[in-house]
């Protein structure tokens, strides 16, 4: 008796050929090989009780084969097991470059399967429910401020002139908003040259949306009735409403960072006060020069993490330097509350600060406590690593669990420190919080994202639509109104006719698909995703072009490869 696997994007099935049933089949079955196109005509059968499958859905039953007709077979070594359920059993460079192969795999096949289900989701919410439209905007068209660098294009008819692929579809959709489309999204390709990470790639997928006469507040609302019925629909989850809101203000305080994962505690808890006046030196002096000491307070960390991993050379020491600190500071926290620790922090503290830094912290015997000083968004940065890297490590995140939450109230500027000005940190058409427009430089704006378990899912703001503020976010950028009109005209032309307000949001599809398919990058849940340095390595994409085509685009290439 001969048994064999027949897979299909929706399932498989087990077709069996024996002499005495199926005669006229089994020489066939014995030629097939793995991977062979074939075609089957039998008859389906109840298979026996001891060879039930109940873990596949047609484990039930099998098929005995009259006849088999080979339609394609298969001439040349499979480059790696299809049937293989890991991913990294085979390196993703051959995996990329037979990705026609790849995604016959059973965990590709699910993760394209699941994505369709979200856009299903998507579509259904917002058009059915919601009353949205989706509206296809221009892939050639002008750069768009989101802030990445654009990848152009040459046009050919109008000699030195460029186009750019979308950063986003931000300006068009802003522009139907003006023109009476008061629901607007689009499941939009958009393209960004950046560098790349696993939570990156160039060309990425975004459900973008545009909404008038909303008030963030409405505008939130009905984001979390889309993110929960996409959870309900895919994944049967229910999540509790509204989701929680934290400042960016007071992310950053607790956590260090704009995209807390908030599964677990863990939380920094800032002592500079405490400190300022302690005879340490690396305190008072990063407080003196207008810095910050904060602390991440680890319970049973005295147990779990020694003082090799925190001293110089060691891989906590190397995390925190990695993002800019010099160093970390610990202390260790022994029964009566004792401290314990290196070098010169001991000496320096009174029993009075030692007694305010275990209140403030909450500490416990077993505690340890690692110290940031220094400048506010090196001690940030380095500590909120610390905190994933210690969460992760003493395994307090529940990898089923799904916190979700928004970080509203982001500044509207950051200083750019190359360029020495400020700039936007969301874009330049973010509204500030109105409450702020006497100092606009510090002002909040009324702008938001959506975390799902520490990645940045989507973001958004209200949107200016008064003329007068919109030239004076533009002055605080330091861009003239000469200059922006030459960029974005058209935009600020269009304001002049009569705009409602307007506000709305960007996710990020792979990145969503991505957690809710539990993989770790974005490029198991794209079809034909890019590489790190941005290639395809199925179509060898990027590739030279014939120096004709160069002509006709009125292009020179200025590279000069090294001999
Ligand atoms: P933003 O730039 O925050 O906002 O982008 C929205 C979301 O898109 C995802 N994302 C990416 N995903 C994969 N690869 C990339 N290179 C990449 N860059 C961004 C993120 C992010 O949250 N026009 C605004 C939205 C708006 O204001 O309405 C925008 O594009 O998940």
């Amino acid at each position: 008796m001969l048994f064999l696997s027949i897979a299909r994007s929706h399932g498989v099935v087990q077709i069996v050929s024996d002499p005495q049933r199926t005669p006229d089949s089994y020489k066939d079955a014995e030629s097939l090989r793995s991977e062979y196109v074939v075609k089957i005509i039998g008859r389906v059968s109840q298979r026996p009780p001891e060879s039930l499958n109940l873990k596949i859905p047609t484990g039930e039953v099998e098929i005995y084969a009259d006849k088999i007709e080979v339609l394609n077979g298969v001439s040349k070594q499979l480059p790696f097991v299809i049937s293989s359920t890991e991913l990294d059993s085979v390196r993703e460079e051959v995996r990329l470059k037979y990705r026609y192969l790849d995604l016959r795999r059973d965990r590709m096949t699910k993760n394209l399967q699941l994505r369709h289900q979200v856009v299903k989701a998507i579509r259904h919410f917002l058009e059915d429910e919601q009353n949205f439209i989706e509206v296809e905007t221009p892939i050639l068209t002008r750069s768009t401020p989101e802030g990445a660098r654009d990848y152009l294009v040459p046009s050919r008819v109008n000699p030195g002139e460029w186009y750019a692929l979308p950063q986003s579809p931000q300006l068009f959709k802003q522009l139907l908003m003006v023109s009476g489309c008061d629901r607007y999204y689009q499941i939009a390709r958009c393209f960004r040259d950046e560098d790349l990470r696993a939570d990156r790639q160039p060309e990425f997928t975004q459900l973008d949306m545009e909404m008038s006469f909303l008030s963030q507040d409405e505008i939130l609302e009905l984001n979390e009735a889309l993110i929960a019925h996409i959870l309900k629909t895919v994944k049967n989850i229910e999540i509790s409403r509204p989701l929680p809101r934290l400042t960016y203000a007071e992310s950053m305080a607790r956590y260090g960072c704009d995209r807390p994962d908030t599964r677990f505690g863990l939380e920094l808890v800032d002592v500079s006060e405490i400190v300022k006046t302690s005879g340490f030196k690396v305190f008072s002096g990063a407080i003196e020069s207008g810095g910050i000491v904060k602390v991440l307070p680890i319970p049973n960390g005295n147990e779990a993490i020694s003082n090799v991993r925190i001293k110089s050379k060691g891989d906590l020491f190397e995390e925190a330097c990695k993002v800019g600190a010099k160093g970390i500071a610990y202390i260790r926290v022994r029964e009566g509350n004792e401290f314990d620790t290196i070098g010169a922090i001991k000496d320096n503290l009174t029993d009075e600060q030692k007694q305010q830094l275990i209140e403030k912290t909450g500490a416990k015997p077993g505690h340890l406590l690692l110290f940031g000083a220094g400048d506010i968004d090196t001690v940030n940065k380095s500590l909120s690593r610390l905190r994933l890297i210690v969460g992760e490590e003493l395994k307090l995140i529940d990898p089923n669990q799904i916190n979700l939450l928004w970080v509203t109230d982001f500044p509207m500027f950051e200083w750019n420190a190359d360029e020495k000005r400020l700039e936007a940190i969301h874009h330049p058409f973010t509204a500030p919080n109105p409450e702020d427009l006497n100092d606009l430089k510090t002002a909040r704006a009324q702008a938001y994202d959506m975390i799902y378990n520490g990645v940045e899912i989507g973001g958004g703001s209200l949107r200016i639509y008064q003329r007068e503020i919109q030239e004076k976010v533009f002055a605080t950028i330091g861009l003239s109104m000469k200059e922006a009109y030459s960029k974005f005209g058209f935009l600020l032309e269009a304001f002049e006719y009569g705009t409602p307000p307007h506000g709305g949001i960007a996710y990020g599809l792979d990145r969503l698909v991505m957690l809710l398919a539990g993989e770790e990058s974005i490029r198991d849940v794209i079809a034909f995703p890019k590489t790190q340095q941005a290639s395809c390595l199925l179509t060898d994409a990027p590739s030279q072009v014939e120096e004709k085509q160069l002509k006709e685009l009125h292009v020179k290439s200025t590279y000069k490869p090294k001999l």
